[in-house]
């Protein structure tokens, strides 16, 4: 038996319905089980579990996959741990498979820092980590949030990491490589250890912090390597991302002491940067968390800019965050330190949206006394009142303006709607653009998944899309047929809760499966409805061939070629091939 024989077999004894069953209460109800879904915060049963599919989804969260999956996200392992798990309880020797999930080429960076890891905590727990002890105890880290955290601390002396490592058979080349050694010294002396994990949970890295004042940098962090990239790293997301699906919202914060202050007062769906703005990379991963976005940064003036900053790159994403302001002297560390959970809970729940604290913002440190102060002031509100979609929150602070600067409410209200007309306008061309471009893609999309759906049903079908040589209109869709196709051959037989394990590393995929299977279309296609939606991405793939067709004839010159083309186009009109 190949590995994803063994994995499967694996899949096939651990009966869905029972596993899931022993986490949370199952009731049968017509050929399913449904229970309260445990990835979103719910009182209803949303989780409909199928011993036919071996699958499990969630109605209202979206959560789905097979045994594995869910495991993986309800116990925060990751695929071999689960599969490791799961073989063990119904007696299958693994023999020491190595799942694909992660390319082999890294496994000795992952085991490095594995051991790094332990080593560092290690040595918080020995006679040298006593300092480091005192240190955490004054800032009031307990045990339980160092072991959470998995502190560890770097030792005085010059190589005992690099020595530790080389014992166990790694090279100086690679040592440096992943970035724990330079030459043969460790990099990190006398600091505290912070683990740095991948979206996954996988340490990739290090930030070292210092325990006295001394001039060096406060944080030094493991260099840049494949692994660990400061611009896409996200410090705590990996637990984060199970938080935001209950609490259904994530907090942005500064620093890993605020982010650790949080957890212990049970807030945990936060994610820090690595004391850098935020990027591109940066917010894609936040907004698969959550669309409630809550920006809490230091009071004081950097934590400002940075909150303003954020704030306008979610608005270019259409999302408007919410906001938390702390004193000019607090951040969220101290402050919690201070207030207690209560209090900050108590913030979480009245923070403000972006749109509102900008407006606050405008007028701080102006003095609004000359008239053209006060309505170059003013314009700038509107401005920012225009981008709001709610008009109850637009009413109110249009009011609030009128009031503040004694203007009639009916001239502010006038110049508001000037203003938001031209908006419009502006708007609307850039929407006709985009989905001029787009095209008629629903209709293709629509048709893609019908036919992606009943590949995974009816095996002739796979063989069918196969046949016609159909290319779907997205990267994505042809990127998941080109999968099943692949998955059919390589094993002769396609089952969805077997297919789920196969792309599980590649979570795109899985998540557009994932929308294509909860289409819940009838379980039988006729060939009549089937022909019918072929057709569809036919039709898509003759206009594709033709607009090439038309941009090759404007790039040439040469009339021959151009009446080639034209001739092509003709005959792709009238349907010959
Ligand atoms: P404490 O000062 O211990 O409360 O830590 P903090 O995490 O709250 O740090 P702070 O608010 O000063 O900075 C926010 C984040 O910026 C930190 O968590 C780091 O990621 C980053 N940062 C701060 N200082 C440095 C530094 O000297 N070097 C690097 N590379 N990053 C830093
Ligand atoms: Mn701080």
């Amino acid at each position: 038996m190949n590995n994803q024989d063994i994995i499967n077999e694996v899949r096939r004894k651990n009966d869905i319905v029972d596993i899931i069953g022993e986490k949370i209460p199952l009731e049968k109800r017509g050929k399913n089980y449904f229970g309260v879904c445990p990835f979103h915060d719910d009182t209803n049963p949303s989780m409909s579990v199928s011993r036919e599919k071996q699958i499990y989804t969630c109605f209202s969260c979206h959560a789905t996959g097979n045994v594995f999956n869910f495991l993986m996200n309800y116990e925060h392992k990751d695929f071999s741990q689960v599969l490791t798990d799961l073989a063990t309880r119904v007696g299958i020797t693994l023999n020491g498979i190595k799942t694909k999930k992660i390319s082999t080429k890294y496994n000795d960076w992952y085991n490095i820092y594995d051991i790094a890891n332990k080593f560092y905590q290690n040595n918080l727990m020995s006679k040298e980590g006593s300092r480091a002890r005192e240190y955490l105890k004054k800032r009031s880290i307990d045990e339980d949030t160092i072991k959470e955290f998995e502190i560890g601390y770097s030792l005085k002396d010059h190589d005992s990491l690099t020595k530790l490592l080389q014992k166990k058979g790694y090279s100086l080349d690679l040592l440096n490589k992943v970035g724990i050694s330079v030459n043969d010294y460790d990099i990190y002396h006398l600091r505290l250890m912070f683990p740095l994990h991948d979206l996954s949970g996988k340490v990739i890295g290090f930030s070292g912090r210092i325990i006295t004042d001394s001039k060096q940098n406060k944080y030094l962090n493991t260099k840049e390597t494949d692994l660990f990239k400061k611009g896409q790293l996200l410090y705590h997301y990996h637990i984060a991302k199970e938080a935001a699906r209950i609490d259904k919202s994530v907090i942005i914060m500064e620093g890993f002491m605020d982010i650790i202050r949080a957890s212990t007062i049970d807030v945990k769906n936060t994610v820090a940067t690595m004391g850098t703005a935020l990027t591109h990379d940066h917010i894609k991963n936040i907004k698969r968390l959550s669309n409630n976005i809550i920006l809490c940064f230091d009071g004081d003036e950097a934590g400002v800019k940075a909150t303003l900053a954020a704030g306008e790159m979610f608005a270019k994403e259409n999302l408007e965050v919410k906001v938390i302001s702390l004193n000019n002297n607090d951040d969220p560390d101290t402050y919690i330190l201070k207030n207690g959970k209560e209090a900050f809970l108590n913030l979480i729940e009245n923070a403000i949206y972006f749109s509102d604290y900008k407006i606050k913002t405008l007028s701080q440190g102006r003095n609004l006394t000359s008239s053209e102060d006060k309505a170059n002031y003013i314009h700038e509100v509107l401005e920012e009142a225009a981008k709001i979609t709610d008009p109850i929150r637009t009413e109110i602070i249009l009011k609030e303006l009128a009031k503040k600067f004694e203007i009639g409410y009916n001239t502010l209200e006038k110049s508001f709607q000037e203003l938001k007309a031209t908006k419009t306008k502006k708007q609307e061309v850039v929407i006709e653009k985009k989905t001029a471009s787009k095209g008629k893609k629903d209709k293709y999309q629509k048709a893609s998944f019908c036919i992606i759906y009943y590949m995974l049903n009816e095996q002739d079908i796979i063989e069918s899309v196969e046949r016609e040589h159909l290319v779907f209109p997205t990267e994505a869709l042809r990127a998941l047929e080109s999968e099943i196709v692949y998955f059919y051959h390589k094993y002769g037989f396609i089952n969805e809760a077997d297919f789920y394990t196969y792309l599980t590393p590649k979570i795109e995929l899985v998540n557009l499966l994932a929308e294509i299977m909860q289409l819940q279309l009838k379980s039988k296609v006729t060939s009549k409805e089937l022909l019918d939606y072929f057709n569809v991405i036919k039709e898509y793939n003759e206009k594709m061939s033709i607009t090439k067709l038309e941009e090759k004839i404007k790039n040439t010159n040469d009339p021959l070629e151009q009446i080639k083309y034209a001739e092509q186009i003709r005959k792709l009109r009238i349907g010959e091939k």
